[in-house]
């Protein structure tokens, strides 16, 4: 880390606001005195500006029992509406809502009224399953509008959704539907991909399938599928239902209720440091008054004009914030696309940007990595001038990415805002604010107005500007976790003790450091967590995927850095010697690689599998993946006086070259 801290000391370019951008930003350097001058009633009118509640909240933020917040606890509201309806009675329902672009080349465009309709009849199917108030709802679903309003229909009734990324495998698909015992489950046959239809059923069908005989009991009902990618797949009479003879015929009638604000609105999985991913829960007031005032602001939205793009997938928390509730909440007009990328060509995301006349995009800091490689000649072939604010998210974004993002795809002129946030959080926290803060690029700078980080040392203390140590919130935001599903335990070990007796930071697992100015430079995790592109894998969840496979005596997964992915899954696996007596070694590695990819999803394919003799342990038996990571990176290897053999490392490297 310490190199990183040198290299980013020497950044000291800055981009000062436009003045013509200043005088128009939906922002204000005000908000920041507001919600200075006092927190919680800055976000109780924030939340009675932004939503429409069908009961109002009496008070904002219930603390008394930390960590569990609870926020504008006595107020309802339905996300839904107001994410659709309001817009249609506000006479907004001709505004377009969804400019769908599938990968193919085929497109629509959806209106807030029709959105509105169609969510109204998902709403009454899913009525008419049984589904209502506390249910949960597995959504396993390609980039297509029913996407969307599969989720805002799932919120509707008031049951819980919990949205499995498209790229993750039957078995991933199949731990979190029966960690969150759902009750249904929305797919479709199968969406494009990189110019071919990937499909999606079989995957239910053999999540579905496996768990007979496995004594567990089956809490799936029913399968809802959307037709997309046209491919065969398998029908279960009675439990599987096709979306479009089930839809059209709903009746499109169908009444908001309101829910009080903290009933669960999503479980979303995450990556943690074990084995086992977390069901971070999210909840209805605060986390849809936090995304609809940071989309807003920090994307300095004019959603009359504003043509707005986010790229990442609704199988992550920017999609479900930043596609679905945020954009959805402030009537914005959006684009949604279906596929990667480079298909069918290289320059797809700038002929997408010239085609809608994009004026916000969001993306991740590995997607501007490799457009930087291909160059500048593929995004220069089409017309970028309607672009006028441009986000990063996912990981730290280098300085040269920053700049390059600024002058290249925004022609020197659009403000950059780097936003760092998690799943956890459910909405952006630090950022620059566009129009308001002189920038810096690689740093993500400061806490929006009502939030509160700090960096502090082991001991929680503040470490000072122009120090490093761990980032800290350090009080509770609207937006916030309200804990692990099914797992309040680990949600306080994860976040809450390590500075127990800070009297409740939470503990974002986040490395940062404090320049002068008292801006926030992040740093990467501090963790056993690993940052691929953009996503969050941990290493104890593919080690265990790589020792259930039969040739497996042990295993170690690092992250070691990549020039494009940020980081790369790189693993050392120790093979039984009596696998070896039956087995040629020879294709074994990549055998183990494509294994990860079936066992968790191909995200979680390592690039680099090792097959070696040992691995470095302490003398408590702790493998010291420090020593792995600088055999990944080429590096040195460090100190290994720790060690209880020490001549394993050389050994090690001896295998590895
Ligand atoms: C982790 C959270 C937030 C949505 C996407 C990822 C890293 C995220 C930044 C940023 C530096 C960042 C952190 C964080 N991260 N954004 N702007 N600068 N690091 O959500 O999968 O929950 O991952 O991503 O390490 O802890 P996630």
């Amino acid at each position: 880390m310490s190199s990183q801290i040198d290299h980013l000391l020497d950044e000291d370019r800055r981009f000062a606001p436009d003045p013509a951008f200043t005088a128009q930003a939906v922002a204000t350097a005000e908000l920041y005195e507001r919600a200075k001058a006092d927190r919680l009633g800055f976000w109780g009118d924030e939340a009675r500006e932004l939503l429409t509640w069908s009961k109002p909240f009496t008070e904002v933020l219930d603390w008394s029992n930390p960590p569990f917040a609870k926020w504008f606890a006595d107020g309802e509201l339905n996300v839904a509406y107001n994410c659709l309806d309001r817009h249609v009675e506000a006479g907004n329902g001709d505004r377009v809502a969804l400019l769908w672009e599938g990968e193919p080349g085929d497109s629509r465009r959806i209106t807030y009224a029709e959105l509105t309709d169609e969510v109204k009849r998902v709403a009454n199917v899913l009525a008419g399953l049984g589904v209502g108030e506390g249910d949960r709802v597995a959504i396993y679903l390609p980039m297509i509008p029913e996407a969307v309003a599969a989720m805002l229909a799932v919120a509707r009734v008031g049951a819980i959704h919990s949205v499995v990324f498209g790229g993750f495998s039957a078995d991933s698909l199949r731990s979190r539907i029966d960690d969150a015992g759902a009750k249904l489950v929305i797919t479709a046959d199968g969406g494009y991909r990189k110019g071919k239809v990937s499909a999606l059923k079989p995957a239910v069908d053999q999540a579905l399938a496996d768990r007979n005989g496995s004594g567990v009991q089956e809490t799936v009902e029913h399968v809802l599928v959307v037709k997309r990618g046209g491919n065969d797949v398998e029908w279960t009479e009675g439990r599987d239902l096709w979306w479009h003879d089930v839809v059209p015929e709903a009746p499109a009638d169908h009444v908001a209720q309101g829910f009080p604000a903290e009933n669960p609105l999503f479980i979303l999985y995450t990556s943690g440091t074990t084995g086992k991913p977390k069901g971070i829960l999210h909840t209805s007031g605060g986390y849809a008054t936090q995304t609809a005032f940071t989309h807003k602001n920090v994307f300095d939205l004019h959603p009359e004009s504003d043509v707005y793009w986010c790229t990442a997938d609704i199988g992550w928390i920017t999609g479900h914030s930043y596609v679905v509730y945020g954009p959805l909440a402030n009537g914005a007009t959006q684009v949604l696309y279906e596929g990667t990328p480079d298909a069918p060509h290289p320059g797809r995301w700038w002929e997408i940007v010239e085609k809608y006349g994009v004026t916000v995009l969001y993306t991740a800091p590995t997607a501007i990595r490799s457009f930087m490689k291909i160059g500048r000649a593929v995004p220069h072939r089409f017309d970028l001038s309607s672009l006028r604010v441009l986000g990063s998210v996912g990981e730290p974004i280098n300085p040269e990415a920053w700049v390059w993002y600024r002058s290249v795809i925004g022609a020197d002129r659009t403000p950059v805002v780097d936003t760092w946030w998690q799943t956890e959080t459910g909405a952006i926290m630090v950022s620059a604010l566009p129009g308001i803060t002189e920038t810096k690029p690689g740093s993500a700078q400061v806490a929006l107005p009502g939030i509160s980080v700090d960096v502090v040392d082991e001991e929680g203390a503040h470490v000072g500007n122009g120090n490093g140590g761990l980032l800290v919130i350090t009080e509770p935001w609207p937006s916030m976790l309200r804990g692990i599903w099914g797992d309040p335990e680990r949600f306080v070990e994860t976040y809450w003790e390590k500075f127990a007796d800070k009297g409740g930071f939470y503990f974002a697992g986040d490395g940062a450091r404090l320049d002068e100015d008292g801006d926030v430079w992040l740093l990467g995790r501090v963790d056993d967590v690993m940052n691929v592109s953009g996503h969050r894998l941990s290493t104890a969840e593919i080690e265990s995927a790589l020792v259930a496979h039969e040739a497996t005596a042990e295993a170690a997964v690092v992250g070691a850095s990549d020039e494009t992915t940020g980081q790369a899954v790189v693993a050392f696996v120790i093979i039984k010697e009596s696998y070896l007596a039956e087995h040629a070694p020879e294709g074994l590695a990549n055998d183990l690689r494509l294994w990860v990819g079936e066992q968790i999803g191909p995200i979680a394919r390592p690039r680099d599998v090792y097959i070696v003799g040992e691995l470095p342990k302490t003398r408590s038996g702790k493998i010291m993946r420090r020593l792995l990571r600088d055999v990944a990176e080429g590096r040195e290897v460090g100190d290994t006086t720790t060690l209880a053999d020490t001549a394993v490392m050389s050994v090690i490297s001896a295998q590895v070259k």
